[in-house]
């Protein structure tokens, strides 16, 4: 453990650079946006935003400086203790199909690169069928064919093959490296899901199905968060971008008639006696995730009238804001352990690596380990992907927490692509303080729980084929022990996993989804605007009328890329500033 912790301190040291920016600001004063979030869509439209010279722009985070332990793929197990400073926790209403009928716990980030800071890095787009949908439902831009240029404006894809230019790109901010470390652990396994008939593919290229060793958002090595990717060099070189974390934002100031967003309302390092107020010449635009963009919605008199009402919150316009939240979700159930620790290695060749980490950006501390072996699949022959398989290097009650590529044991997580279960979001109180009522429903829909049935079946297999057995890994029950009166692999031992041992998988979007005006559910338009109110949009995973099959950071890293030509378009705004 030692020299784990001394190698920690180094690299904090190494990676710190100094945050010394100008963060003066005066009550009252005008912005022409300010953007509430600096996560994976607030960084991003921060910088776009500012490449037009004559536009201020004011970012208002709730979390702090992304910290330099953020930086070492490998230690994302880290970025996830409980309680930290680097995450907001969110607990579920209880539900008889989910958690083990009790509340189930998730993240999402906080700091400046919100989400992006503590996420898996893994770069999916989810499949182009997805946004054919969106499109489909009236939302006029949104196909494939429009969002993947946006896709491609972020991406400096490291070495790139000529044959893959079509869907991959060099030159953008976002750094997106092919795994920049292997061991013979990842070809077993992807050897394994061949012999399951599984081909190797890139899942951003057009078909999805397969198995694939799967691209992270890094650069030489380290986290690429939209803080360093896109908000940094613009913070340093730009006088017209400011920036304020350890601010909270209460509410978006809003004209009742007609209904017009003129600002926002926000207090700084807790102290929340002490408000400020910011007026906008332009757009507040909201970036907070799927939570808190509804809950800041919600507060400021823009939602469902029967959400508002208990609460005597004047109701300045009755849209279905916080509806139609969506997650993927995965559970427990197959799970293996090395019993044989000598194949593994020693504390001497992990210092090894953190000095190899330390000088190169190099070997198992610049990948994710296993997690990096990505699997999309169908269940019962379905047209499209509904299943993502994902593979956890990690123990359920074993407290110690390690760097990825150390673990000895493995679990086999099937996620949810298409959930049909829909939930909500809604403020029980006045006080923006006080966490929003979160209903998931998860797993409500018995199809939802078959299908992942049927992924645990499907990954369950992986331990018949000739190459998996050369990992010498043992099945391991004590990891689903509430399950042990079940038979293994029987319809009732799945479904006791599925129930007992669920996972929301972080993804959760939709709160205010985007729709054409004829759409009465939708709570933004096609460009982002909420209906009825001006001056006022929502960027962010909130705005998916129906969740992507695949990881979600990319997909709203687009979004916001998106984004900003539009609010460029709107008002003949043309970039000049570069970095
Ligand atoms: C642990 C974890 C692992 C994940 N792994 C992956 C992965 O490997 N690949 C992938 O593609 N996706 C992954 N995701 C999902 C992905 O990172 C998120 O969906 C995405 O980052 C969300 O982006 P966002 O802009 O909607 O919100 P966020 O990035 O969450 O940003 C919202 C920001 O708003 C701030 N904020 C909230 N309320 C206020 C307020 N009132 N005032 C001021 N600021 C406020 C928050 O602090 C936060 O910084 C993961 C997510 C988590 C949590
Ligand atoms: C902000 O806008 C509101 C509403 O238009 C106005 O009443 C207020 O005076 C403005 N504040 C400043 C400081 O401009
Ligand atoms: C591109 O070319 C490389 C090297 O020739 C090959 O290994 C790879 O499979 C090709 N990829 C695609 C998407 O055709
Ligand atoms: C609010 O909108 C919902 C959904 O469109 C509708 O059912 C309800 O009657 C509306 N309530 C008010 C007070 O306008
Ligand atoms: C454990 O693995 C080592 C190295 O492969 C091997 O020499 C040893 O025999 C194994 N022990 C057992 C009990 O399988
Ligand atoms: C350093 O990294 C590069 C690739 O990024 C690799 O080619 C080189 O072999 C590494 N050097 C050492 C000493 O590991
Ligand atoms: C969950 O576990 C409990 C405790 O073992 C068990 O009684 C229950 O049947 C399980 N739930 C399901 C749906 O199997
Ligand atoms: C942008 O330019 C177009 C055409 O010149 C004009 O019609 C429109 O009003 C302008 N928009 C804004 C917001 O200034």
């Amino acid at each position: 453990m030692m020299p784990l912790l001394i190698a920690v301190f180094i690299l904090m040291g190494r990676l710190s650079q100094a945050a010394c920016y100008d963060s003066w600001l005066l009550d009252g004063e005008t912005f022409d946006f300010v953007i509430v979030g600096a996560g994976s869509a607030g960084c991003v439209l921060a910088n776009r935003l500012t490449e037009v010279a004559t536009w201020r722009v004011l970012l208002l985070e709730a979390g702090e400086e992304e910290p330099p332990i953020a930086k070492v793929p490998a230690f994302y197990p880290y970025l996830q203790v409980p309680n930290s400073p680097l995450h907001w926790n969110y607990h579920s209403e209880p539900s008889p199909w989910a958690c083990g009928g009790q509340s189930c716990t998730w993240y999402s980030g906080r700091g400046l690169g919100g989400s992006s800071i503590i996420n898996g890095m893994i770069y999916i787009r989810g499949n182009p069928h997805d946004y054919n949908e969106w499109a489909a439902e009236g939302n006029t831009g949104w196909s494939y064919k429009d969002v993947l240029p946006y896709f491609l404006k972020s991406e400096d894809a490291h070495s790139l093959e000529e044959n893959e230019t079509t869907y991959h790109r060099q030159g953008g901010y976002l750094g997106v490296e092919k795994p920049a470390y292997r061991d013979y652990r990842h070809q077993i396994l992807i050897n394994s899901y061949r012999e399951l008939g599984f081909e190797e593919r890139d899942p951003n290229a057009g078909e999805q199905e397969g198995v694939s060793l799967v691209r992270l958002t890094t650069r030489n090595g380290e986290r690429q968060s939209t803080n360093t990717a896109f908000l940094k060099a613009a913070r340093q070189l730009r006088p017209n971008l400011r920036v304020l974390t350890n601010a909270m934002v209460t509410r978006v100031l809003v004209d009742p008639v007609p209904p017009r967003a003129y600002g926002v309302e926000f207090f700084l390092d807790d102290d929340k006696n002490m408000l400020f107020s910011i007026n906008v010449s332009k757009e507040v635009i909201l970036s907070a995730g799927s939570i808190h963009s509804p809950q800041l919605l919600q507060l400021s008199g823009i939602g469902p009238h029967e959400f508002l009402e208990p609460l005597n919150i004047p109701l300045i316009k009755n849209l279905s804001v916080g509806y139609n939240y969506q997650d993927h979700i995965t559970s427990f159930g197959v799970a293996y352990s090395l019993k044989n620790t000598s194949v593994e290695g020693n504390i001497n060749t992990e210092f090894q690596d953190y000095e190899h980490y330390l000088k190169n950006r190099t070997g198992p501390l610049a990948y994710i380990g296993l997690t990096g072996v990505m699997v999309f699949a169908r269940s019962n022959n379905k047209k499209l992907p509904d299943l993502q398989f994902t593979h956890l290097p990690m123990a359920v009650g074993d407290q110690q927490v390690k760097p990825f590529p150390y673990y000895t044991n493995l679990n086999m997580l099937p996620i949810l692509l298409r959930p049909q279960s829909r939930g909500y979001v809604k403020v029980v109180s006045k006080d923006p303080l006080e966490k929003p009522v979160v209903e998931p429903n998860y797993l409500s829909q018995g199809a939802e729980r078959r299908i992942l049935a049927e992924g645990h079946r499907l990954m369950a297999r992986l331990g018949e084929t000739e190459s998996f057995k050369e990992l010498g890994l043992d099945l391991d029950m004590s990891i689903v022990r509430k399950c042990a009166w079940a038979k293994f692999d029987m319809a009732t031992f799945w479904e006791c996993c599925i129930v007992n041992y669920t996972i929301p998988a972080f993804h959760h979007v939709g709160t205010c989804r985007m729709g054409p005006t004829a759409d009465h559910g939708a709570v933004v338009d096609p460009q982002l605007r909420v209906h009825g109110v001006d001056g006022l949009r929502v960027v962010d995973g909130s705005i998916m009328p129906t969740i992507v099959r695949g990881n979600t950071n990319a997909p709203i890293i687009m979004i916001a890329e998106k984004a900003a030509d539009m609010i460029k378009q709107f008002y003949n705004g043309t970039g000049t500033y570069v970095c």
